[in-house]
């Protein structure tokens, strides 16, 4: 991810995402976790970026302890004093700087998670079954990893465009460049901050990618036991053809054997779908005022 990620993108960051439904992503994340019936005391966050998520995550009910790893300074940084501005009473939060193919912890977690396409920004299998690997070493026996990707279709079939971001102090040109062959996705981001004594700067995303048949082999290979995945934001069995998965890992199969029972799936499905539909809704209504 070089020439990602830096103090410049990072200073916009949250605002670029001002749309993005954290809370939302975080009560299905706390439905996975009711319907594999897992308390959660302690979480590692992966790629946690200016920390939205742990935001969130530190209002898990019983969690005591939460360790956030991400590669960039800059958007720790962000993160670092976002939360400081929470009451963290009995909780105990980390951010370092670590890279998701290779990190090592002493502690050992009940769940490992990460949000928002960060796993895509693994261009390589390598690189992948080494983060999962690394995962795995640190995840409890009876725990899950839980993570999101943008699909092998998403990425093909996102509309090659450029449009123009205005914010507050700064405009952006974002531009949206894929690569079909390769199951590229890139976004090139020109960002001029309005104060011409700062400087314009220009950074390159690129994602990819996966078949779910390639990245549930590289979990196995990585030493989980038990791979299930749904079509966000329900509990339903996700195929190559949806936009977003979420991968749920166990390293012992029957972790997963946990599970609540259909009627259980089919509510949470349907709240779910009904929620994420009214936040499109209201997305569109906010953008068209
Ligand atoms: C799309 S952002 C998501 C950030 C955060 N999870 C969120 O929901 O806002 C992707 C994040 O992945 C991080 N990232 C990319 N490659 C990484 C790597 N190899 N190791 C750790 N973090 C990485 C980036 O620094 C960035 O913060």
């Amino acid at each position: 991810m070089e020439n990602s990620y830096t103090s410049s993108f990072a200073r916009i960051y949250d605002d670029v995402m001002k749309e993005v439904p954290y809370h939302f992503w975080f009560e299905y994340l706390k439905d996975l976790l009711k319907y594999y019936n897992l308390e959660v005391e302690s979480v590692l966050e992966i790629a946690a970026g200016t920390g939205n998520m742990t935001a969130e995550l530190i209002q898990l009910p019983k969690v005591k302890e939460i360790k956030a790893l991400d590669l960039s300074a800059a958007m720790l940084k962000r993160a670092q004093a976002k939360l400081a501005n929470y009451e963290l009473e009995d909780l105990n939060l980390e951010f370092f700087r670590a890279d998701m193919t290779d990190f090592k912890l002493k502690a050992d977690f009940d769940l490992v998670v990460s949000v928002f396409d960060s796993y895509n920004y693994l261009l390589r299998k390598e690189d992948l079954k080494a983060s999962f690997s690394c995962a795995a070493e640190v995840l409890k026996e009876n725990g899950l990893f839980i993570f999101d990707m943008n699909s092998i279709k998403r990425i093909k079939t996102i509309e090659e465009k450029k449009l123009m971001l205005e914010g507050e102090d700064y405009s952006c040109l974002w531009e949206d460049i894929v690569n079909i062959k390769e199951s590229l996705w890139q976004v090139r981001l020109q960002i001029s901050p309005d104060n011409p004594d700062l400087p314009a700067f220009e950074e390159l995303h690129t994602e990819k990618g996966y078949k779910i048949e390639t990245i549930k082999k590289l979990l196995h290979q990585s030493g989980f036991g038990g791979v299930d995945v749904y079509r966000a934001f329900n509990l339903f069995k996700a195929n190559d053809k949806v936009d977003r998965i979420y991968f749920v890992a166990a390293l012992n199969k029957e972790s997963l054997a946990r599970k609540r029972n259909i009627f259980t799936k089919i509510s949470y499905s349907i709240k779910n779908e009904v929620k994420y539909f009214l936040i499109g809704l209201k997305s569109i209504f906010k953008q068209s005022i």
